[in-house]
């Protein structure tokens, strides 16, 4: 029995956090139930938030889909894009949601497209109603090895990025991976940028396969085997980060490299970069930071950058700037309770954590990159030209 103890008392719950990521195929196929999981499956309602591109592709087959399962639905399009994860647009749609009133314990909410319309939708349900079940179903790279598989959602405000933040777990994660087929060569390779962070971070393995089978994989939009293979590694690999800290309250988080000098430069490059280009080029200057700190292998850093180089990724830019990649670590170190907490590679697949980085190192690795870029050809290039 609990009771007040001089004059307090203390309330403690654990929560259990339990949710499927379930690969499927073809999941608007009148056969396939796999969108209706986790609800009412007749003479219901679905409140469906979809990417705009995804929309015009599918409509038809979306709507008549719904239609033959007699579940009536509102559907809202919206465009994706990081301009578009605004507070303005989550609280229109919010409004929307409120005038359908679903009913929140069996009408999952759905959330159809990449990072960004996950990102609403998971906010929308974490809000709605204290919580309501979502499903989320990414359609880009980003989405589908990273955005939807995580319980973090939220969206930009002002000029920060992911300010607004919640954690509220999916009913369900649907991965078909054909939606991938339509995906422009830019936003395959931003994706890849999140493949190559777990890879140098945490997984030698996966490593080497992209070696071998990364530019096969991106070219077949991730279709064929080889494909599938670099997307199941990764999912597992990031899932099994994640579960053990999903709340991040650990905060020494191997995921977080490749995030630590990125913010700056997403923010610096005008919507120039895409989130995946800003952290591969923080994974190039991270290796090059490692490698001058005596922890990564000149050897390792050169295999990391021909795979970079192989793949497509960005790792270099004229915004790598000492004195911005320094107050981004600052920022950094607010959210890391005063420390750096820096993940950096000591070997391709394990890292360690640094919290001595001085400005001095940043300015060393900052000009050993581009001495790198230059040496392979950078010439007077200020930048690698991306989505190339
Ligand atoms: N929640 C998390 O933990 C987490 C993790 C990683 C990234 N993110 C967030 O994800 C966002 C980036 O995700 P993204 O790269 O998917 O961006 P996005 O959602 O903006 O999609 C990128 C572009 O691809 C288009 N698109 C979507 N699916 C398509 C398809 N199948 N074919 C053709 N075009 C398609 C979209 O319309 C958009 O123009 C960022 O806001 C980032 O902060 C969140």
């Amino acid at each position: 029995m609990i009771n007040f103890v001089k004059n307090q008392l203390n309330v403690k719950a654990k929560k259990e956090i339990n949710y499927n990521i379930i690969i499927s195929e073809d999941i608007f196929n009148s056969q396939n139930e796999v969108i209706l999981s986790g609800g009412k499956k007749k003479e219901s309602r679905r409140f469906i938030i979809i990417d705009d591109f995804i929309y015009k592709l599918h409509y038809e087959k979306i709507e008549t889909y719904f239609e033959k399962k007699l579940i009536k639905t509102k559907i809202i399009s919206l465009p994706g894009g990081e301009a578009n994860k605004t507070v303005a647009n989550y609280l229109e749609l919010f409004k929307e949601l409120n005038d359908y009133p679903i009913d929140r314990r069996r009408e999952p909410i759905i959330g159809i497209g990449g990072g960004v319309i996950t990102d609403i939708v998971g906010l929308m349900a974490s809000t709605f109603r204290g919580s309501t079940p979502h499903i989320k179903i990414p359609t880009t790279l980003m989405g589908y090895i990273d955005a939807a598989v995580q319980i973090k959602t939220g969206v930009n405000f002002g000029d920060s990025l992911n300010r607004m933040v919640c954690y509220e777990p999916p009913y369900t994660v649907i991965l078909d991976k054909s939606f991938l087929r339509t995906l422009p060569n830019r936003h395959l390779i931003n994706g890849i940028a999140g493949v190559l962070k777990l890879a140098v971070i945490k997984d030698s393995w996966l490593f080497e396969y992209l070696e071998r089978y990364g530019e096969e994989g991106i070219e077949s939009k991730f279709q064929n085997q080889p494909g599938q293979g670099i997307l199941n590694r990764t999912i597992v690999g990031m899932v099994d980060e994640l579960q053990a800290n999903l709340y991040e309250t650990v905060l020494e988080r191997p995921l977080d490299f490749g995030h630590t000098f990125s913010p700056v430069l997403e923010v610096d490059s005008c919507g120039d970069l895409l989130h995946g280009e800003a952290v591969a080029l923080d994974i190039a200057f991270s290796i090059v930071l490692a490698n001058q700190l005596e922890l990564l292998s000149d050897s390792a850093v050169d295999r990391i950058l021909r795979l970079m180089d192989k793949l497509n990724l960005p790792y270099y830019h004229f915004i790598l700037k000492p004195e911005r990649l320094w107050e981004s670590l600052l920022d950094q170190m607010r959210h890391r309770d005063g420390f750096q907490r820096v993940p950096l590679p000591t070997m391709i697949g394990g890292c360690i954590f640094i919290n001595n980085i001085t400005y001095e190192n940043i300015v060393e690795a900052c000009r050993g990159l581009e001495q790198i870029y230059r040496a392979n050809g950078g010439g007077n290039a200020d930048q690698r030209e991306l989505g190339s």
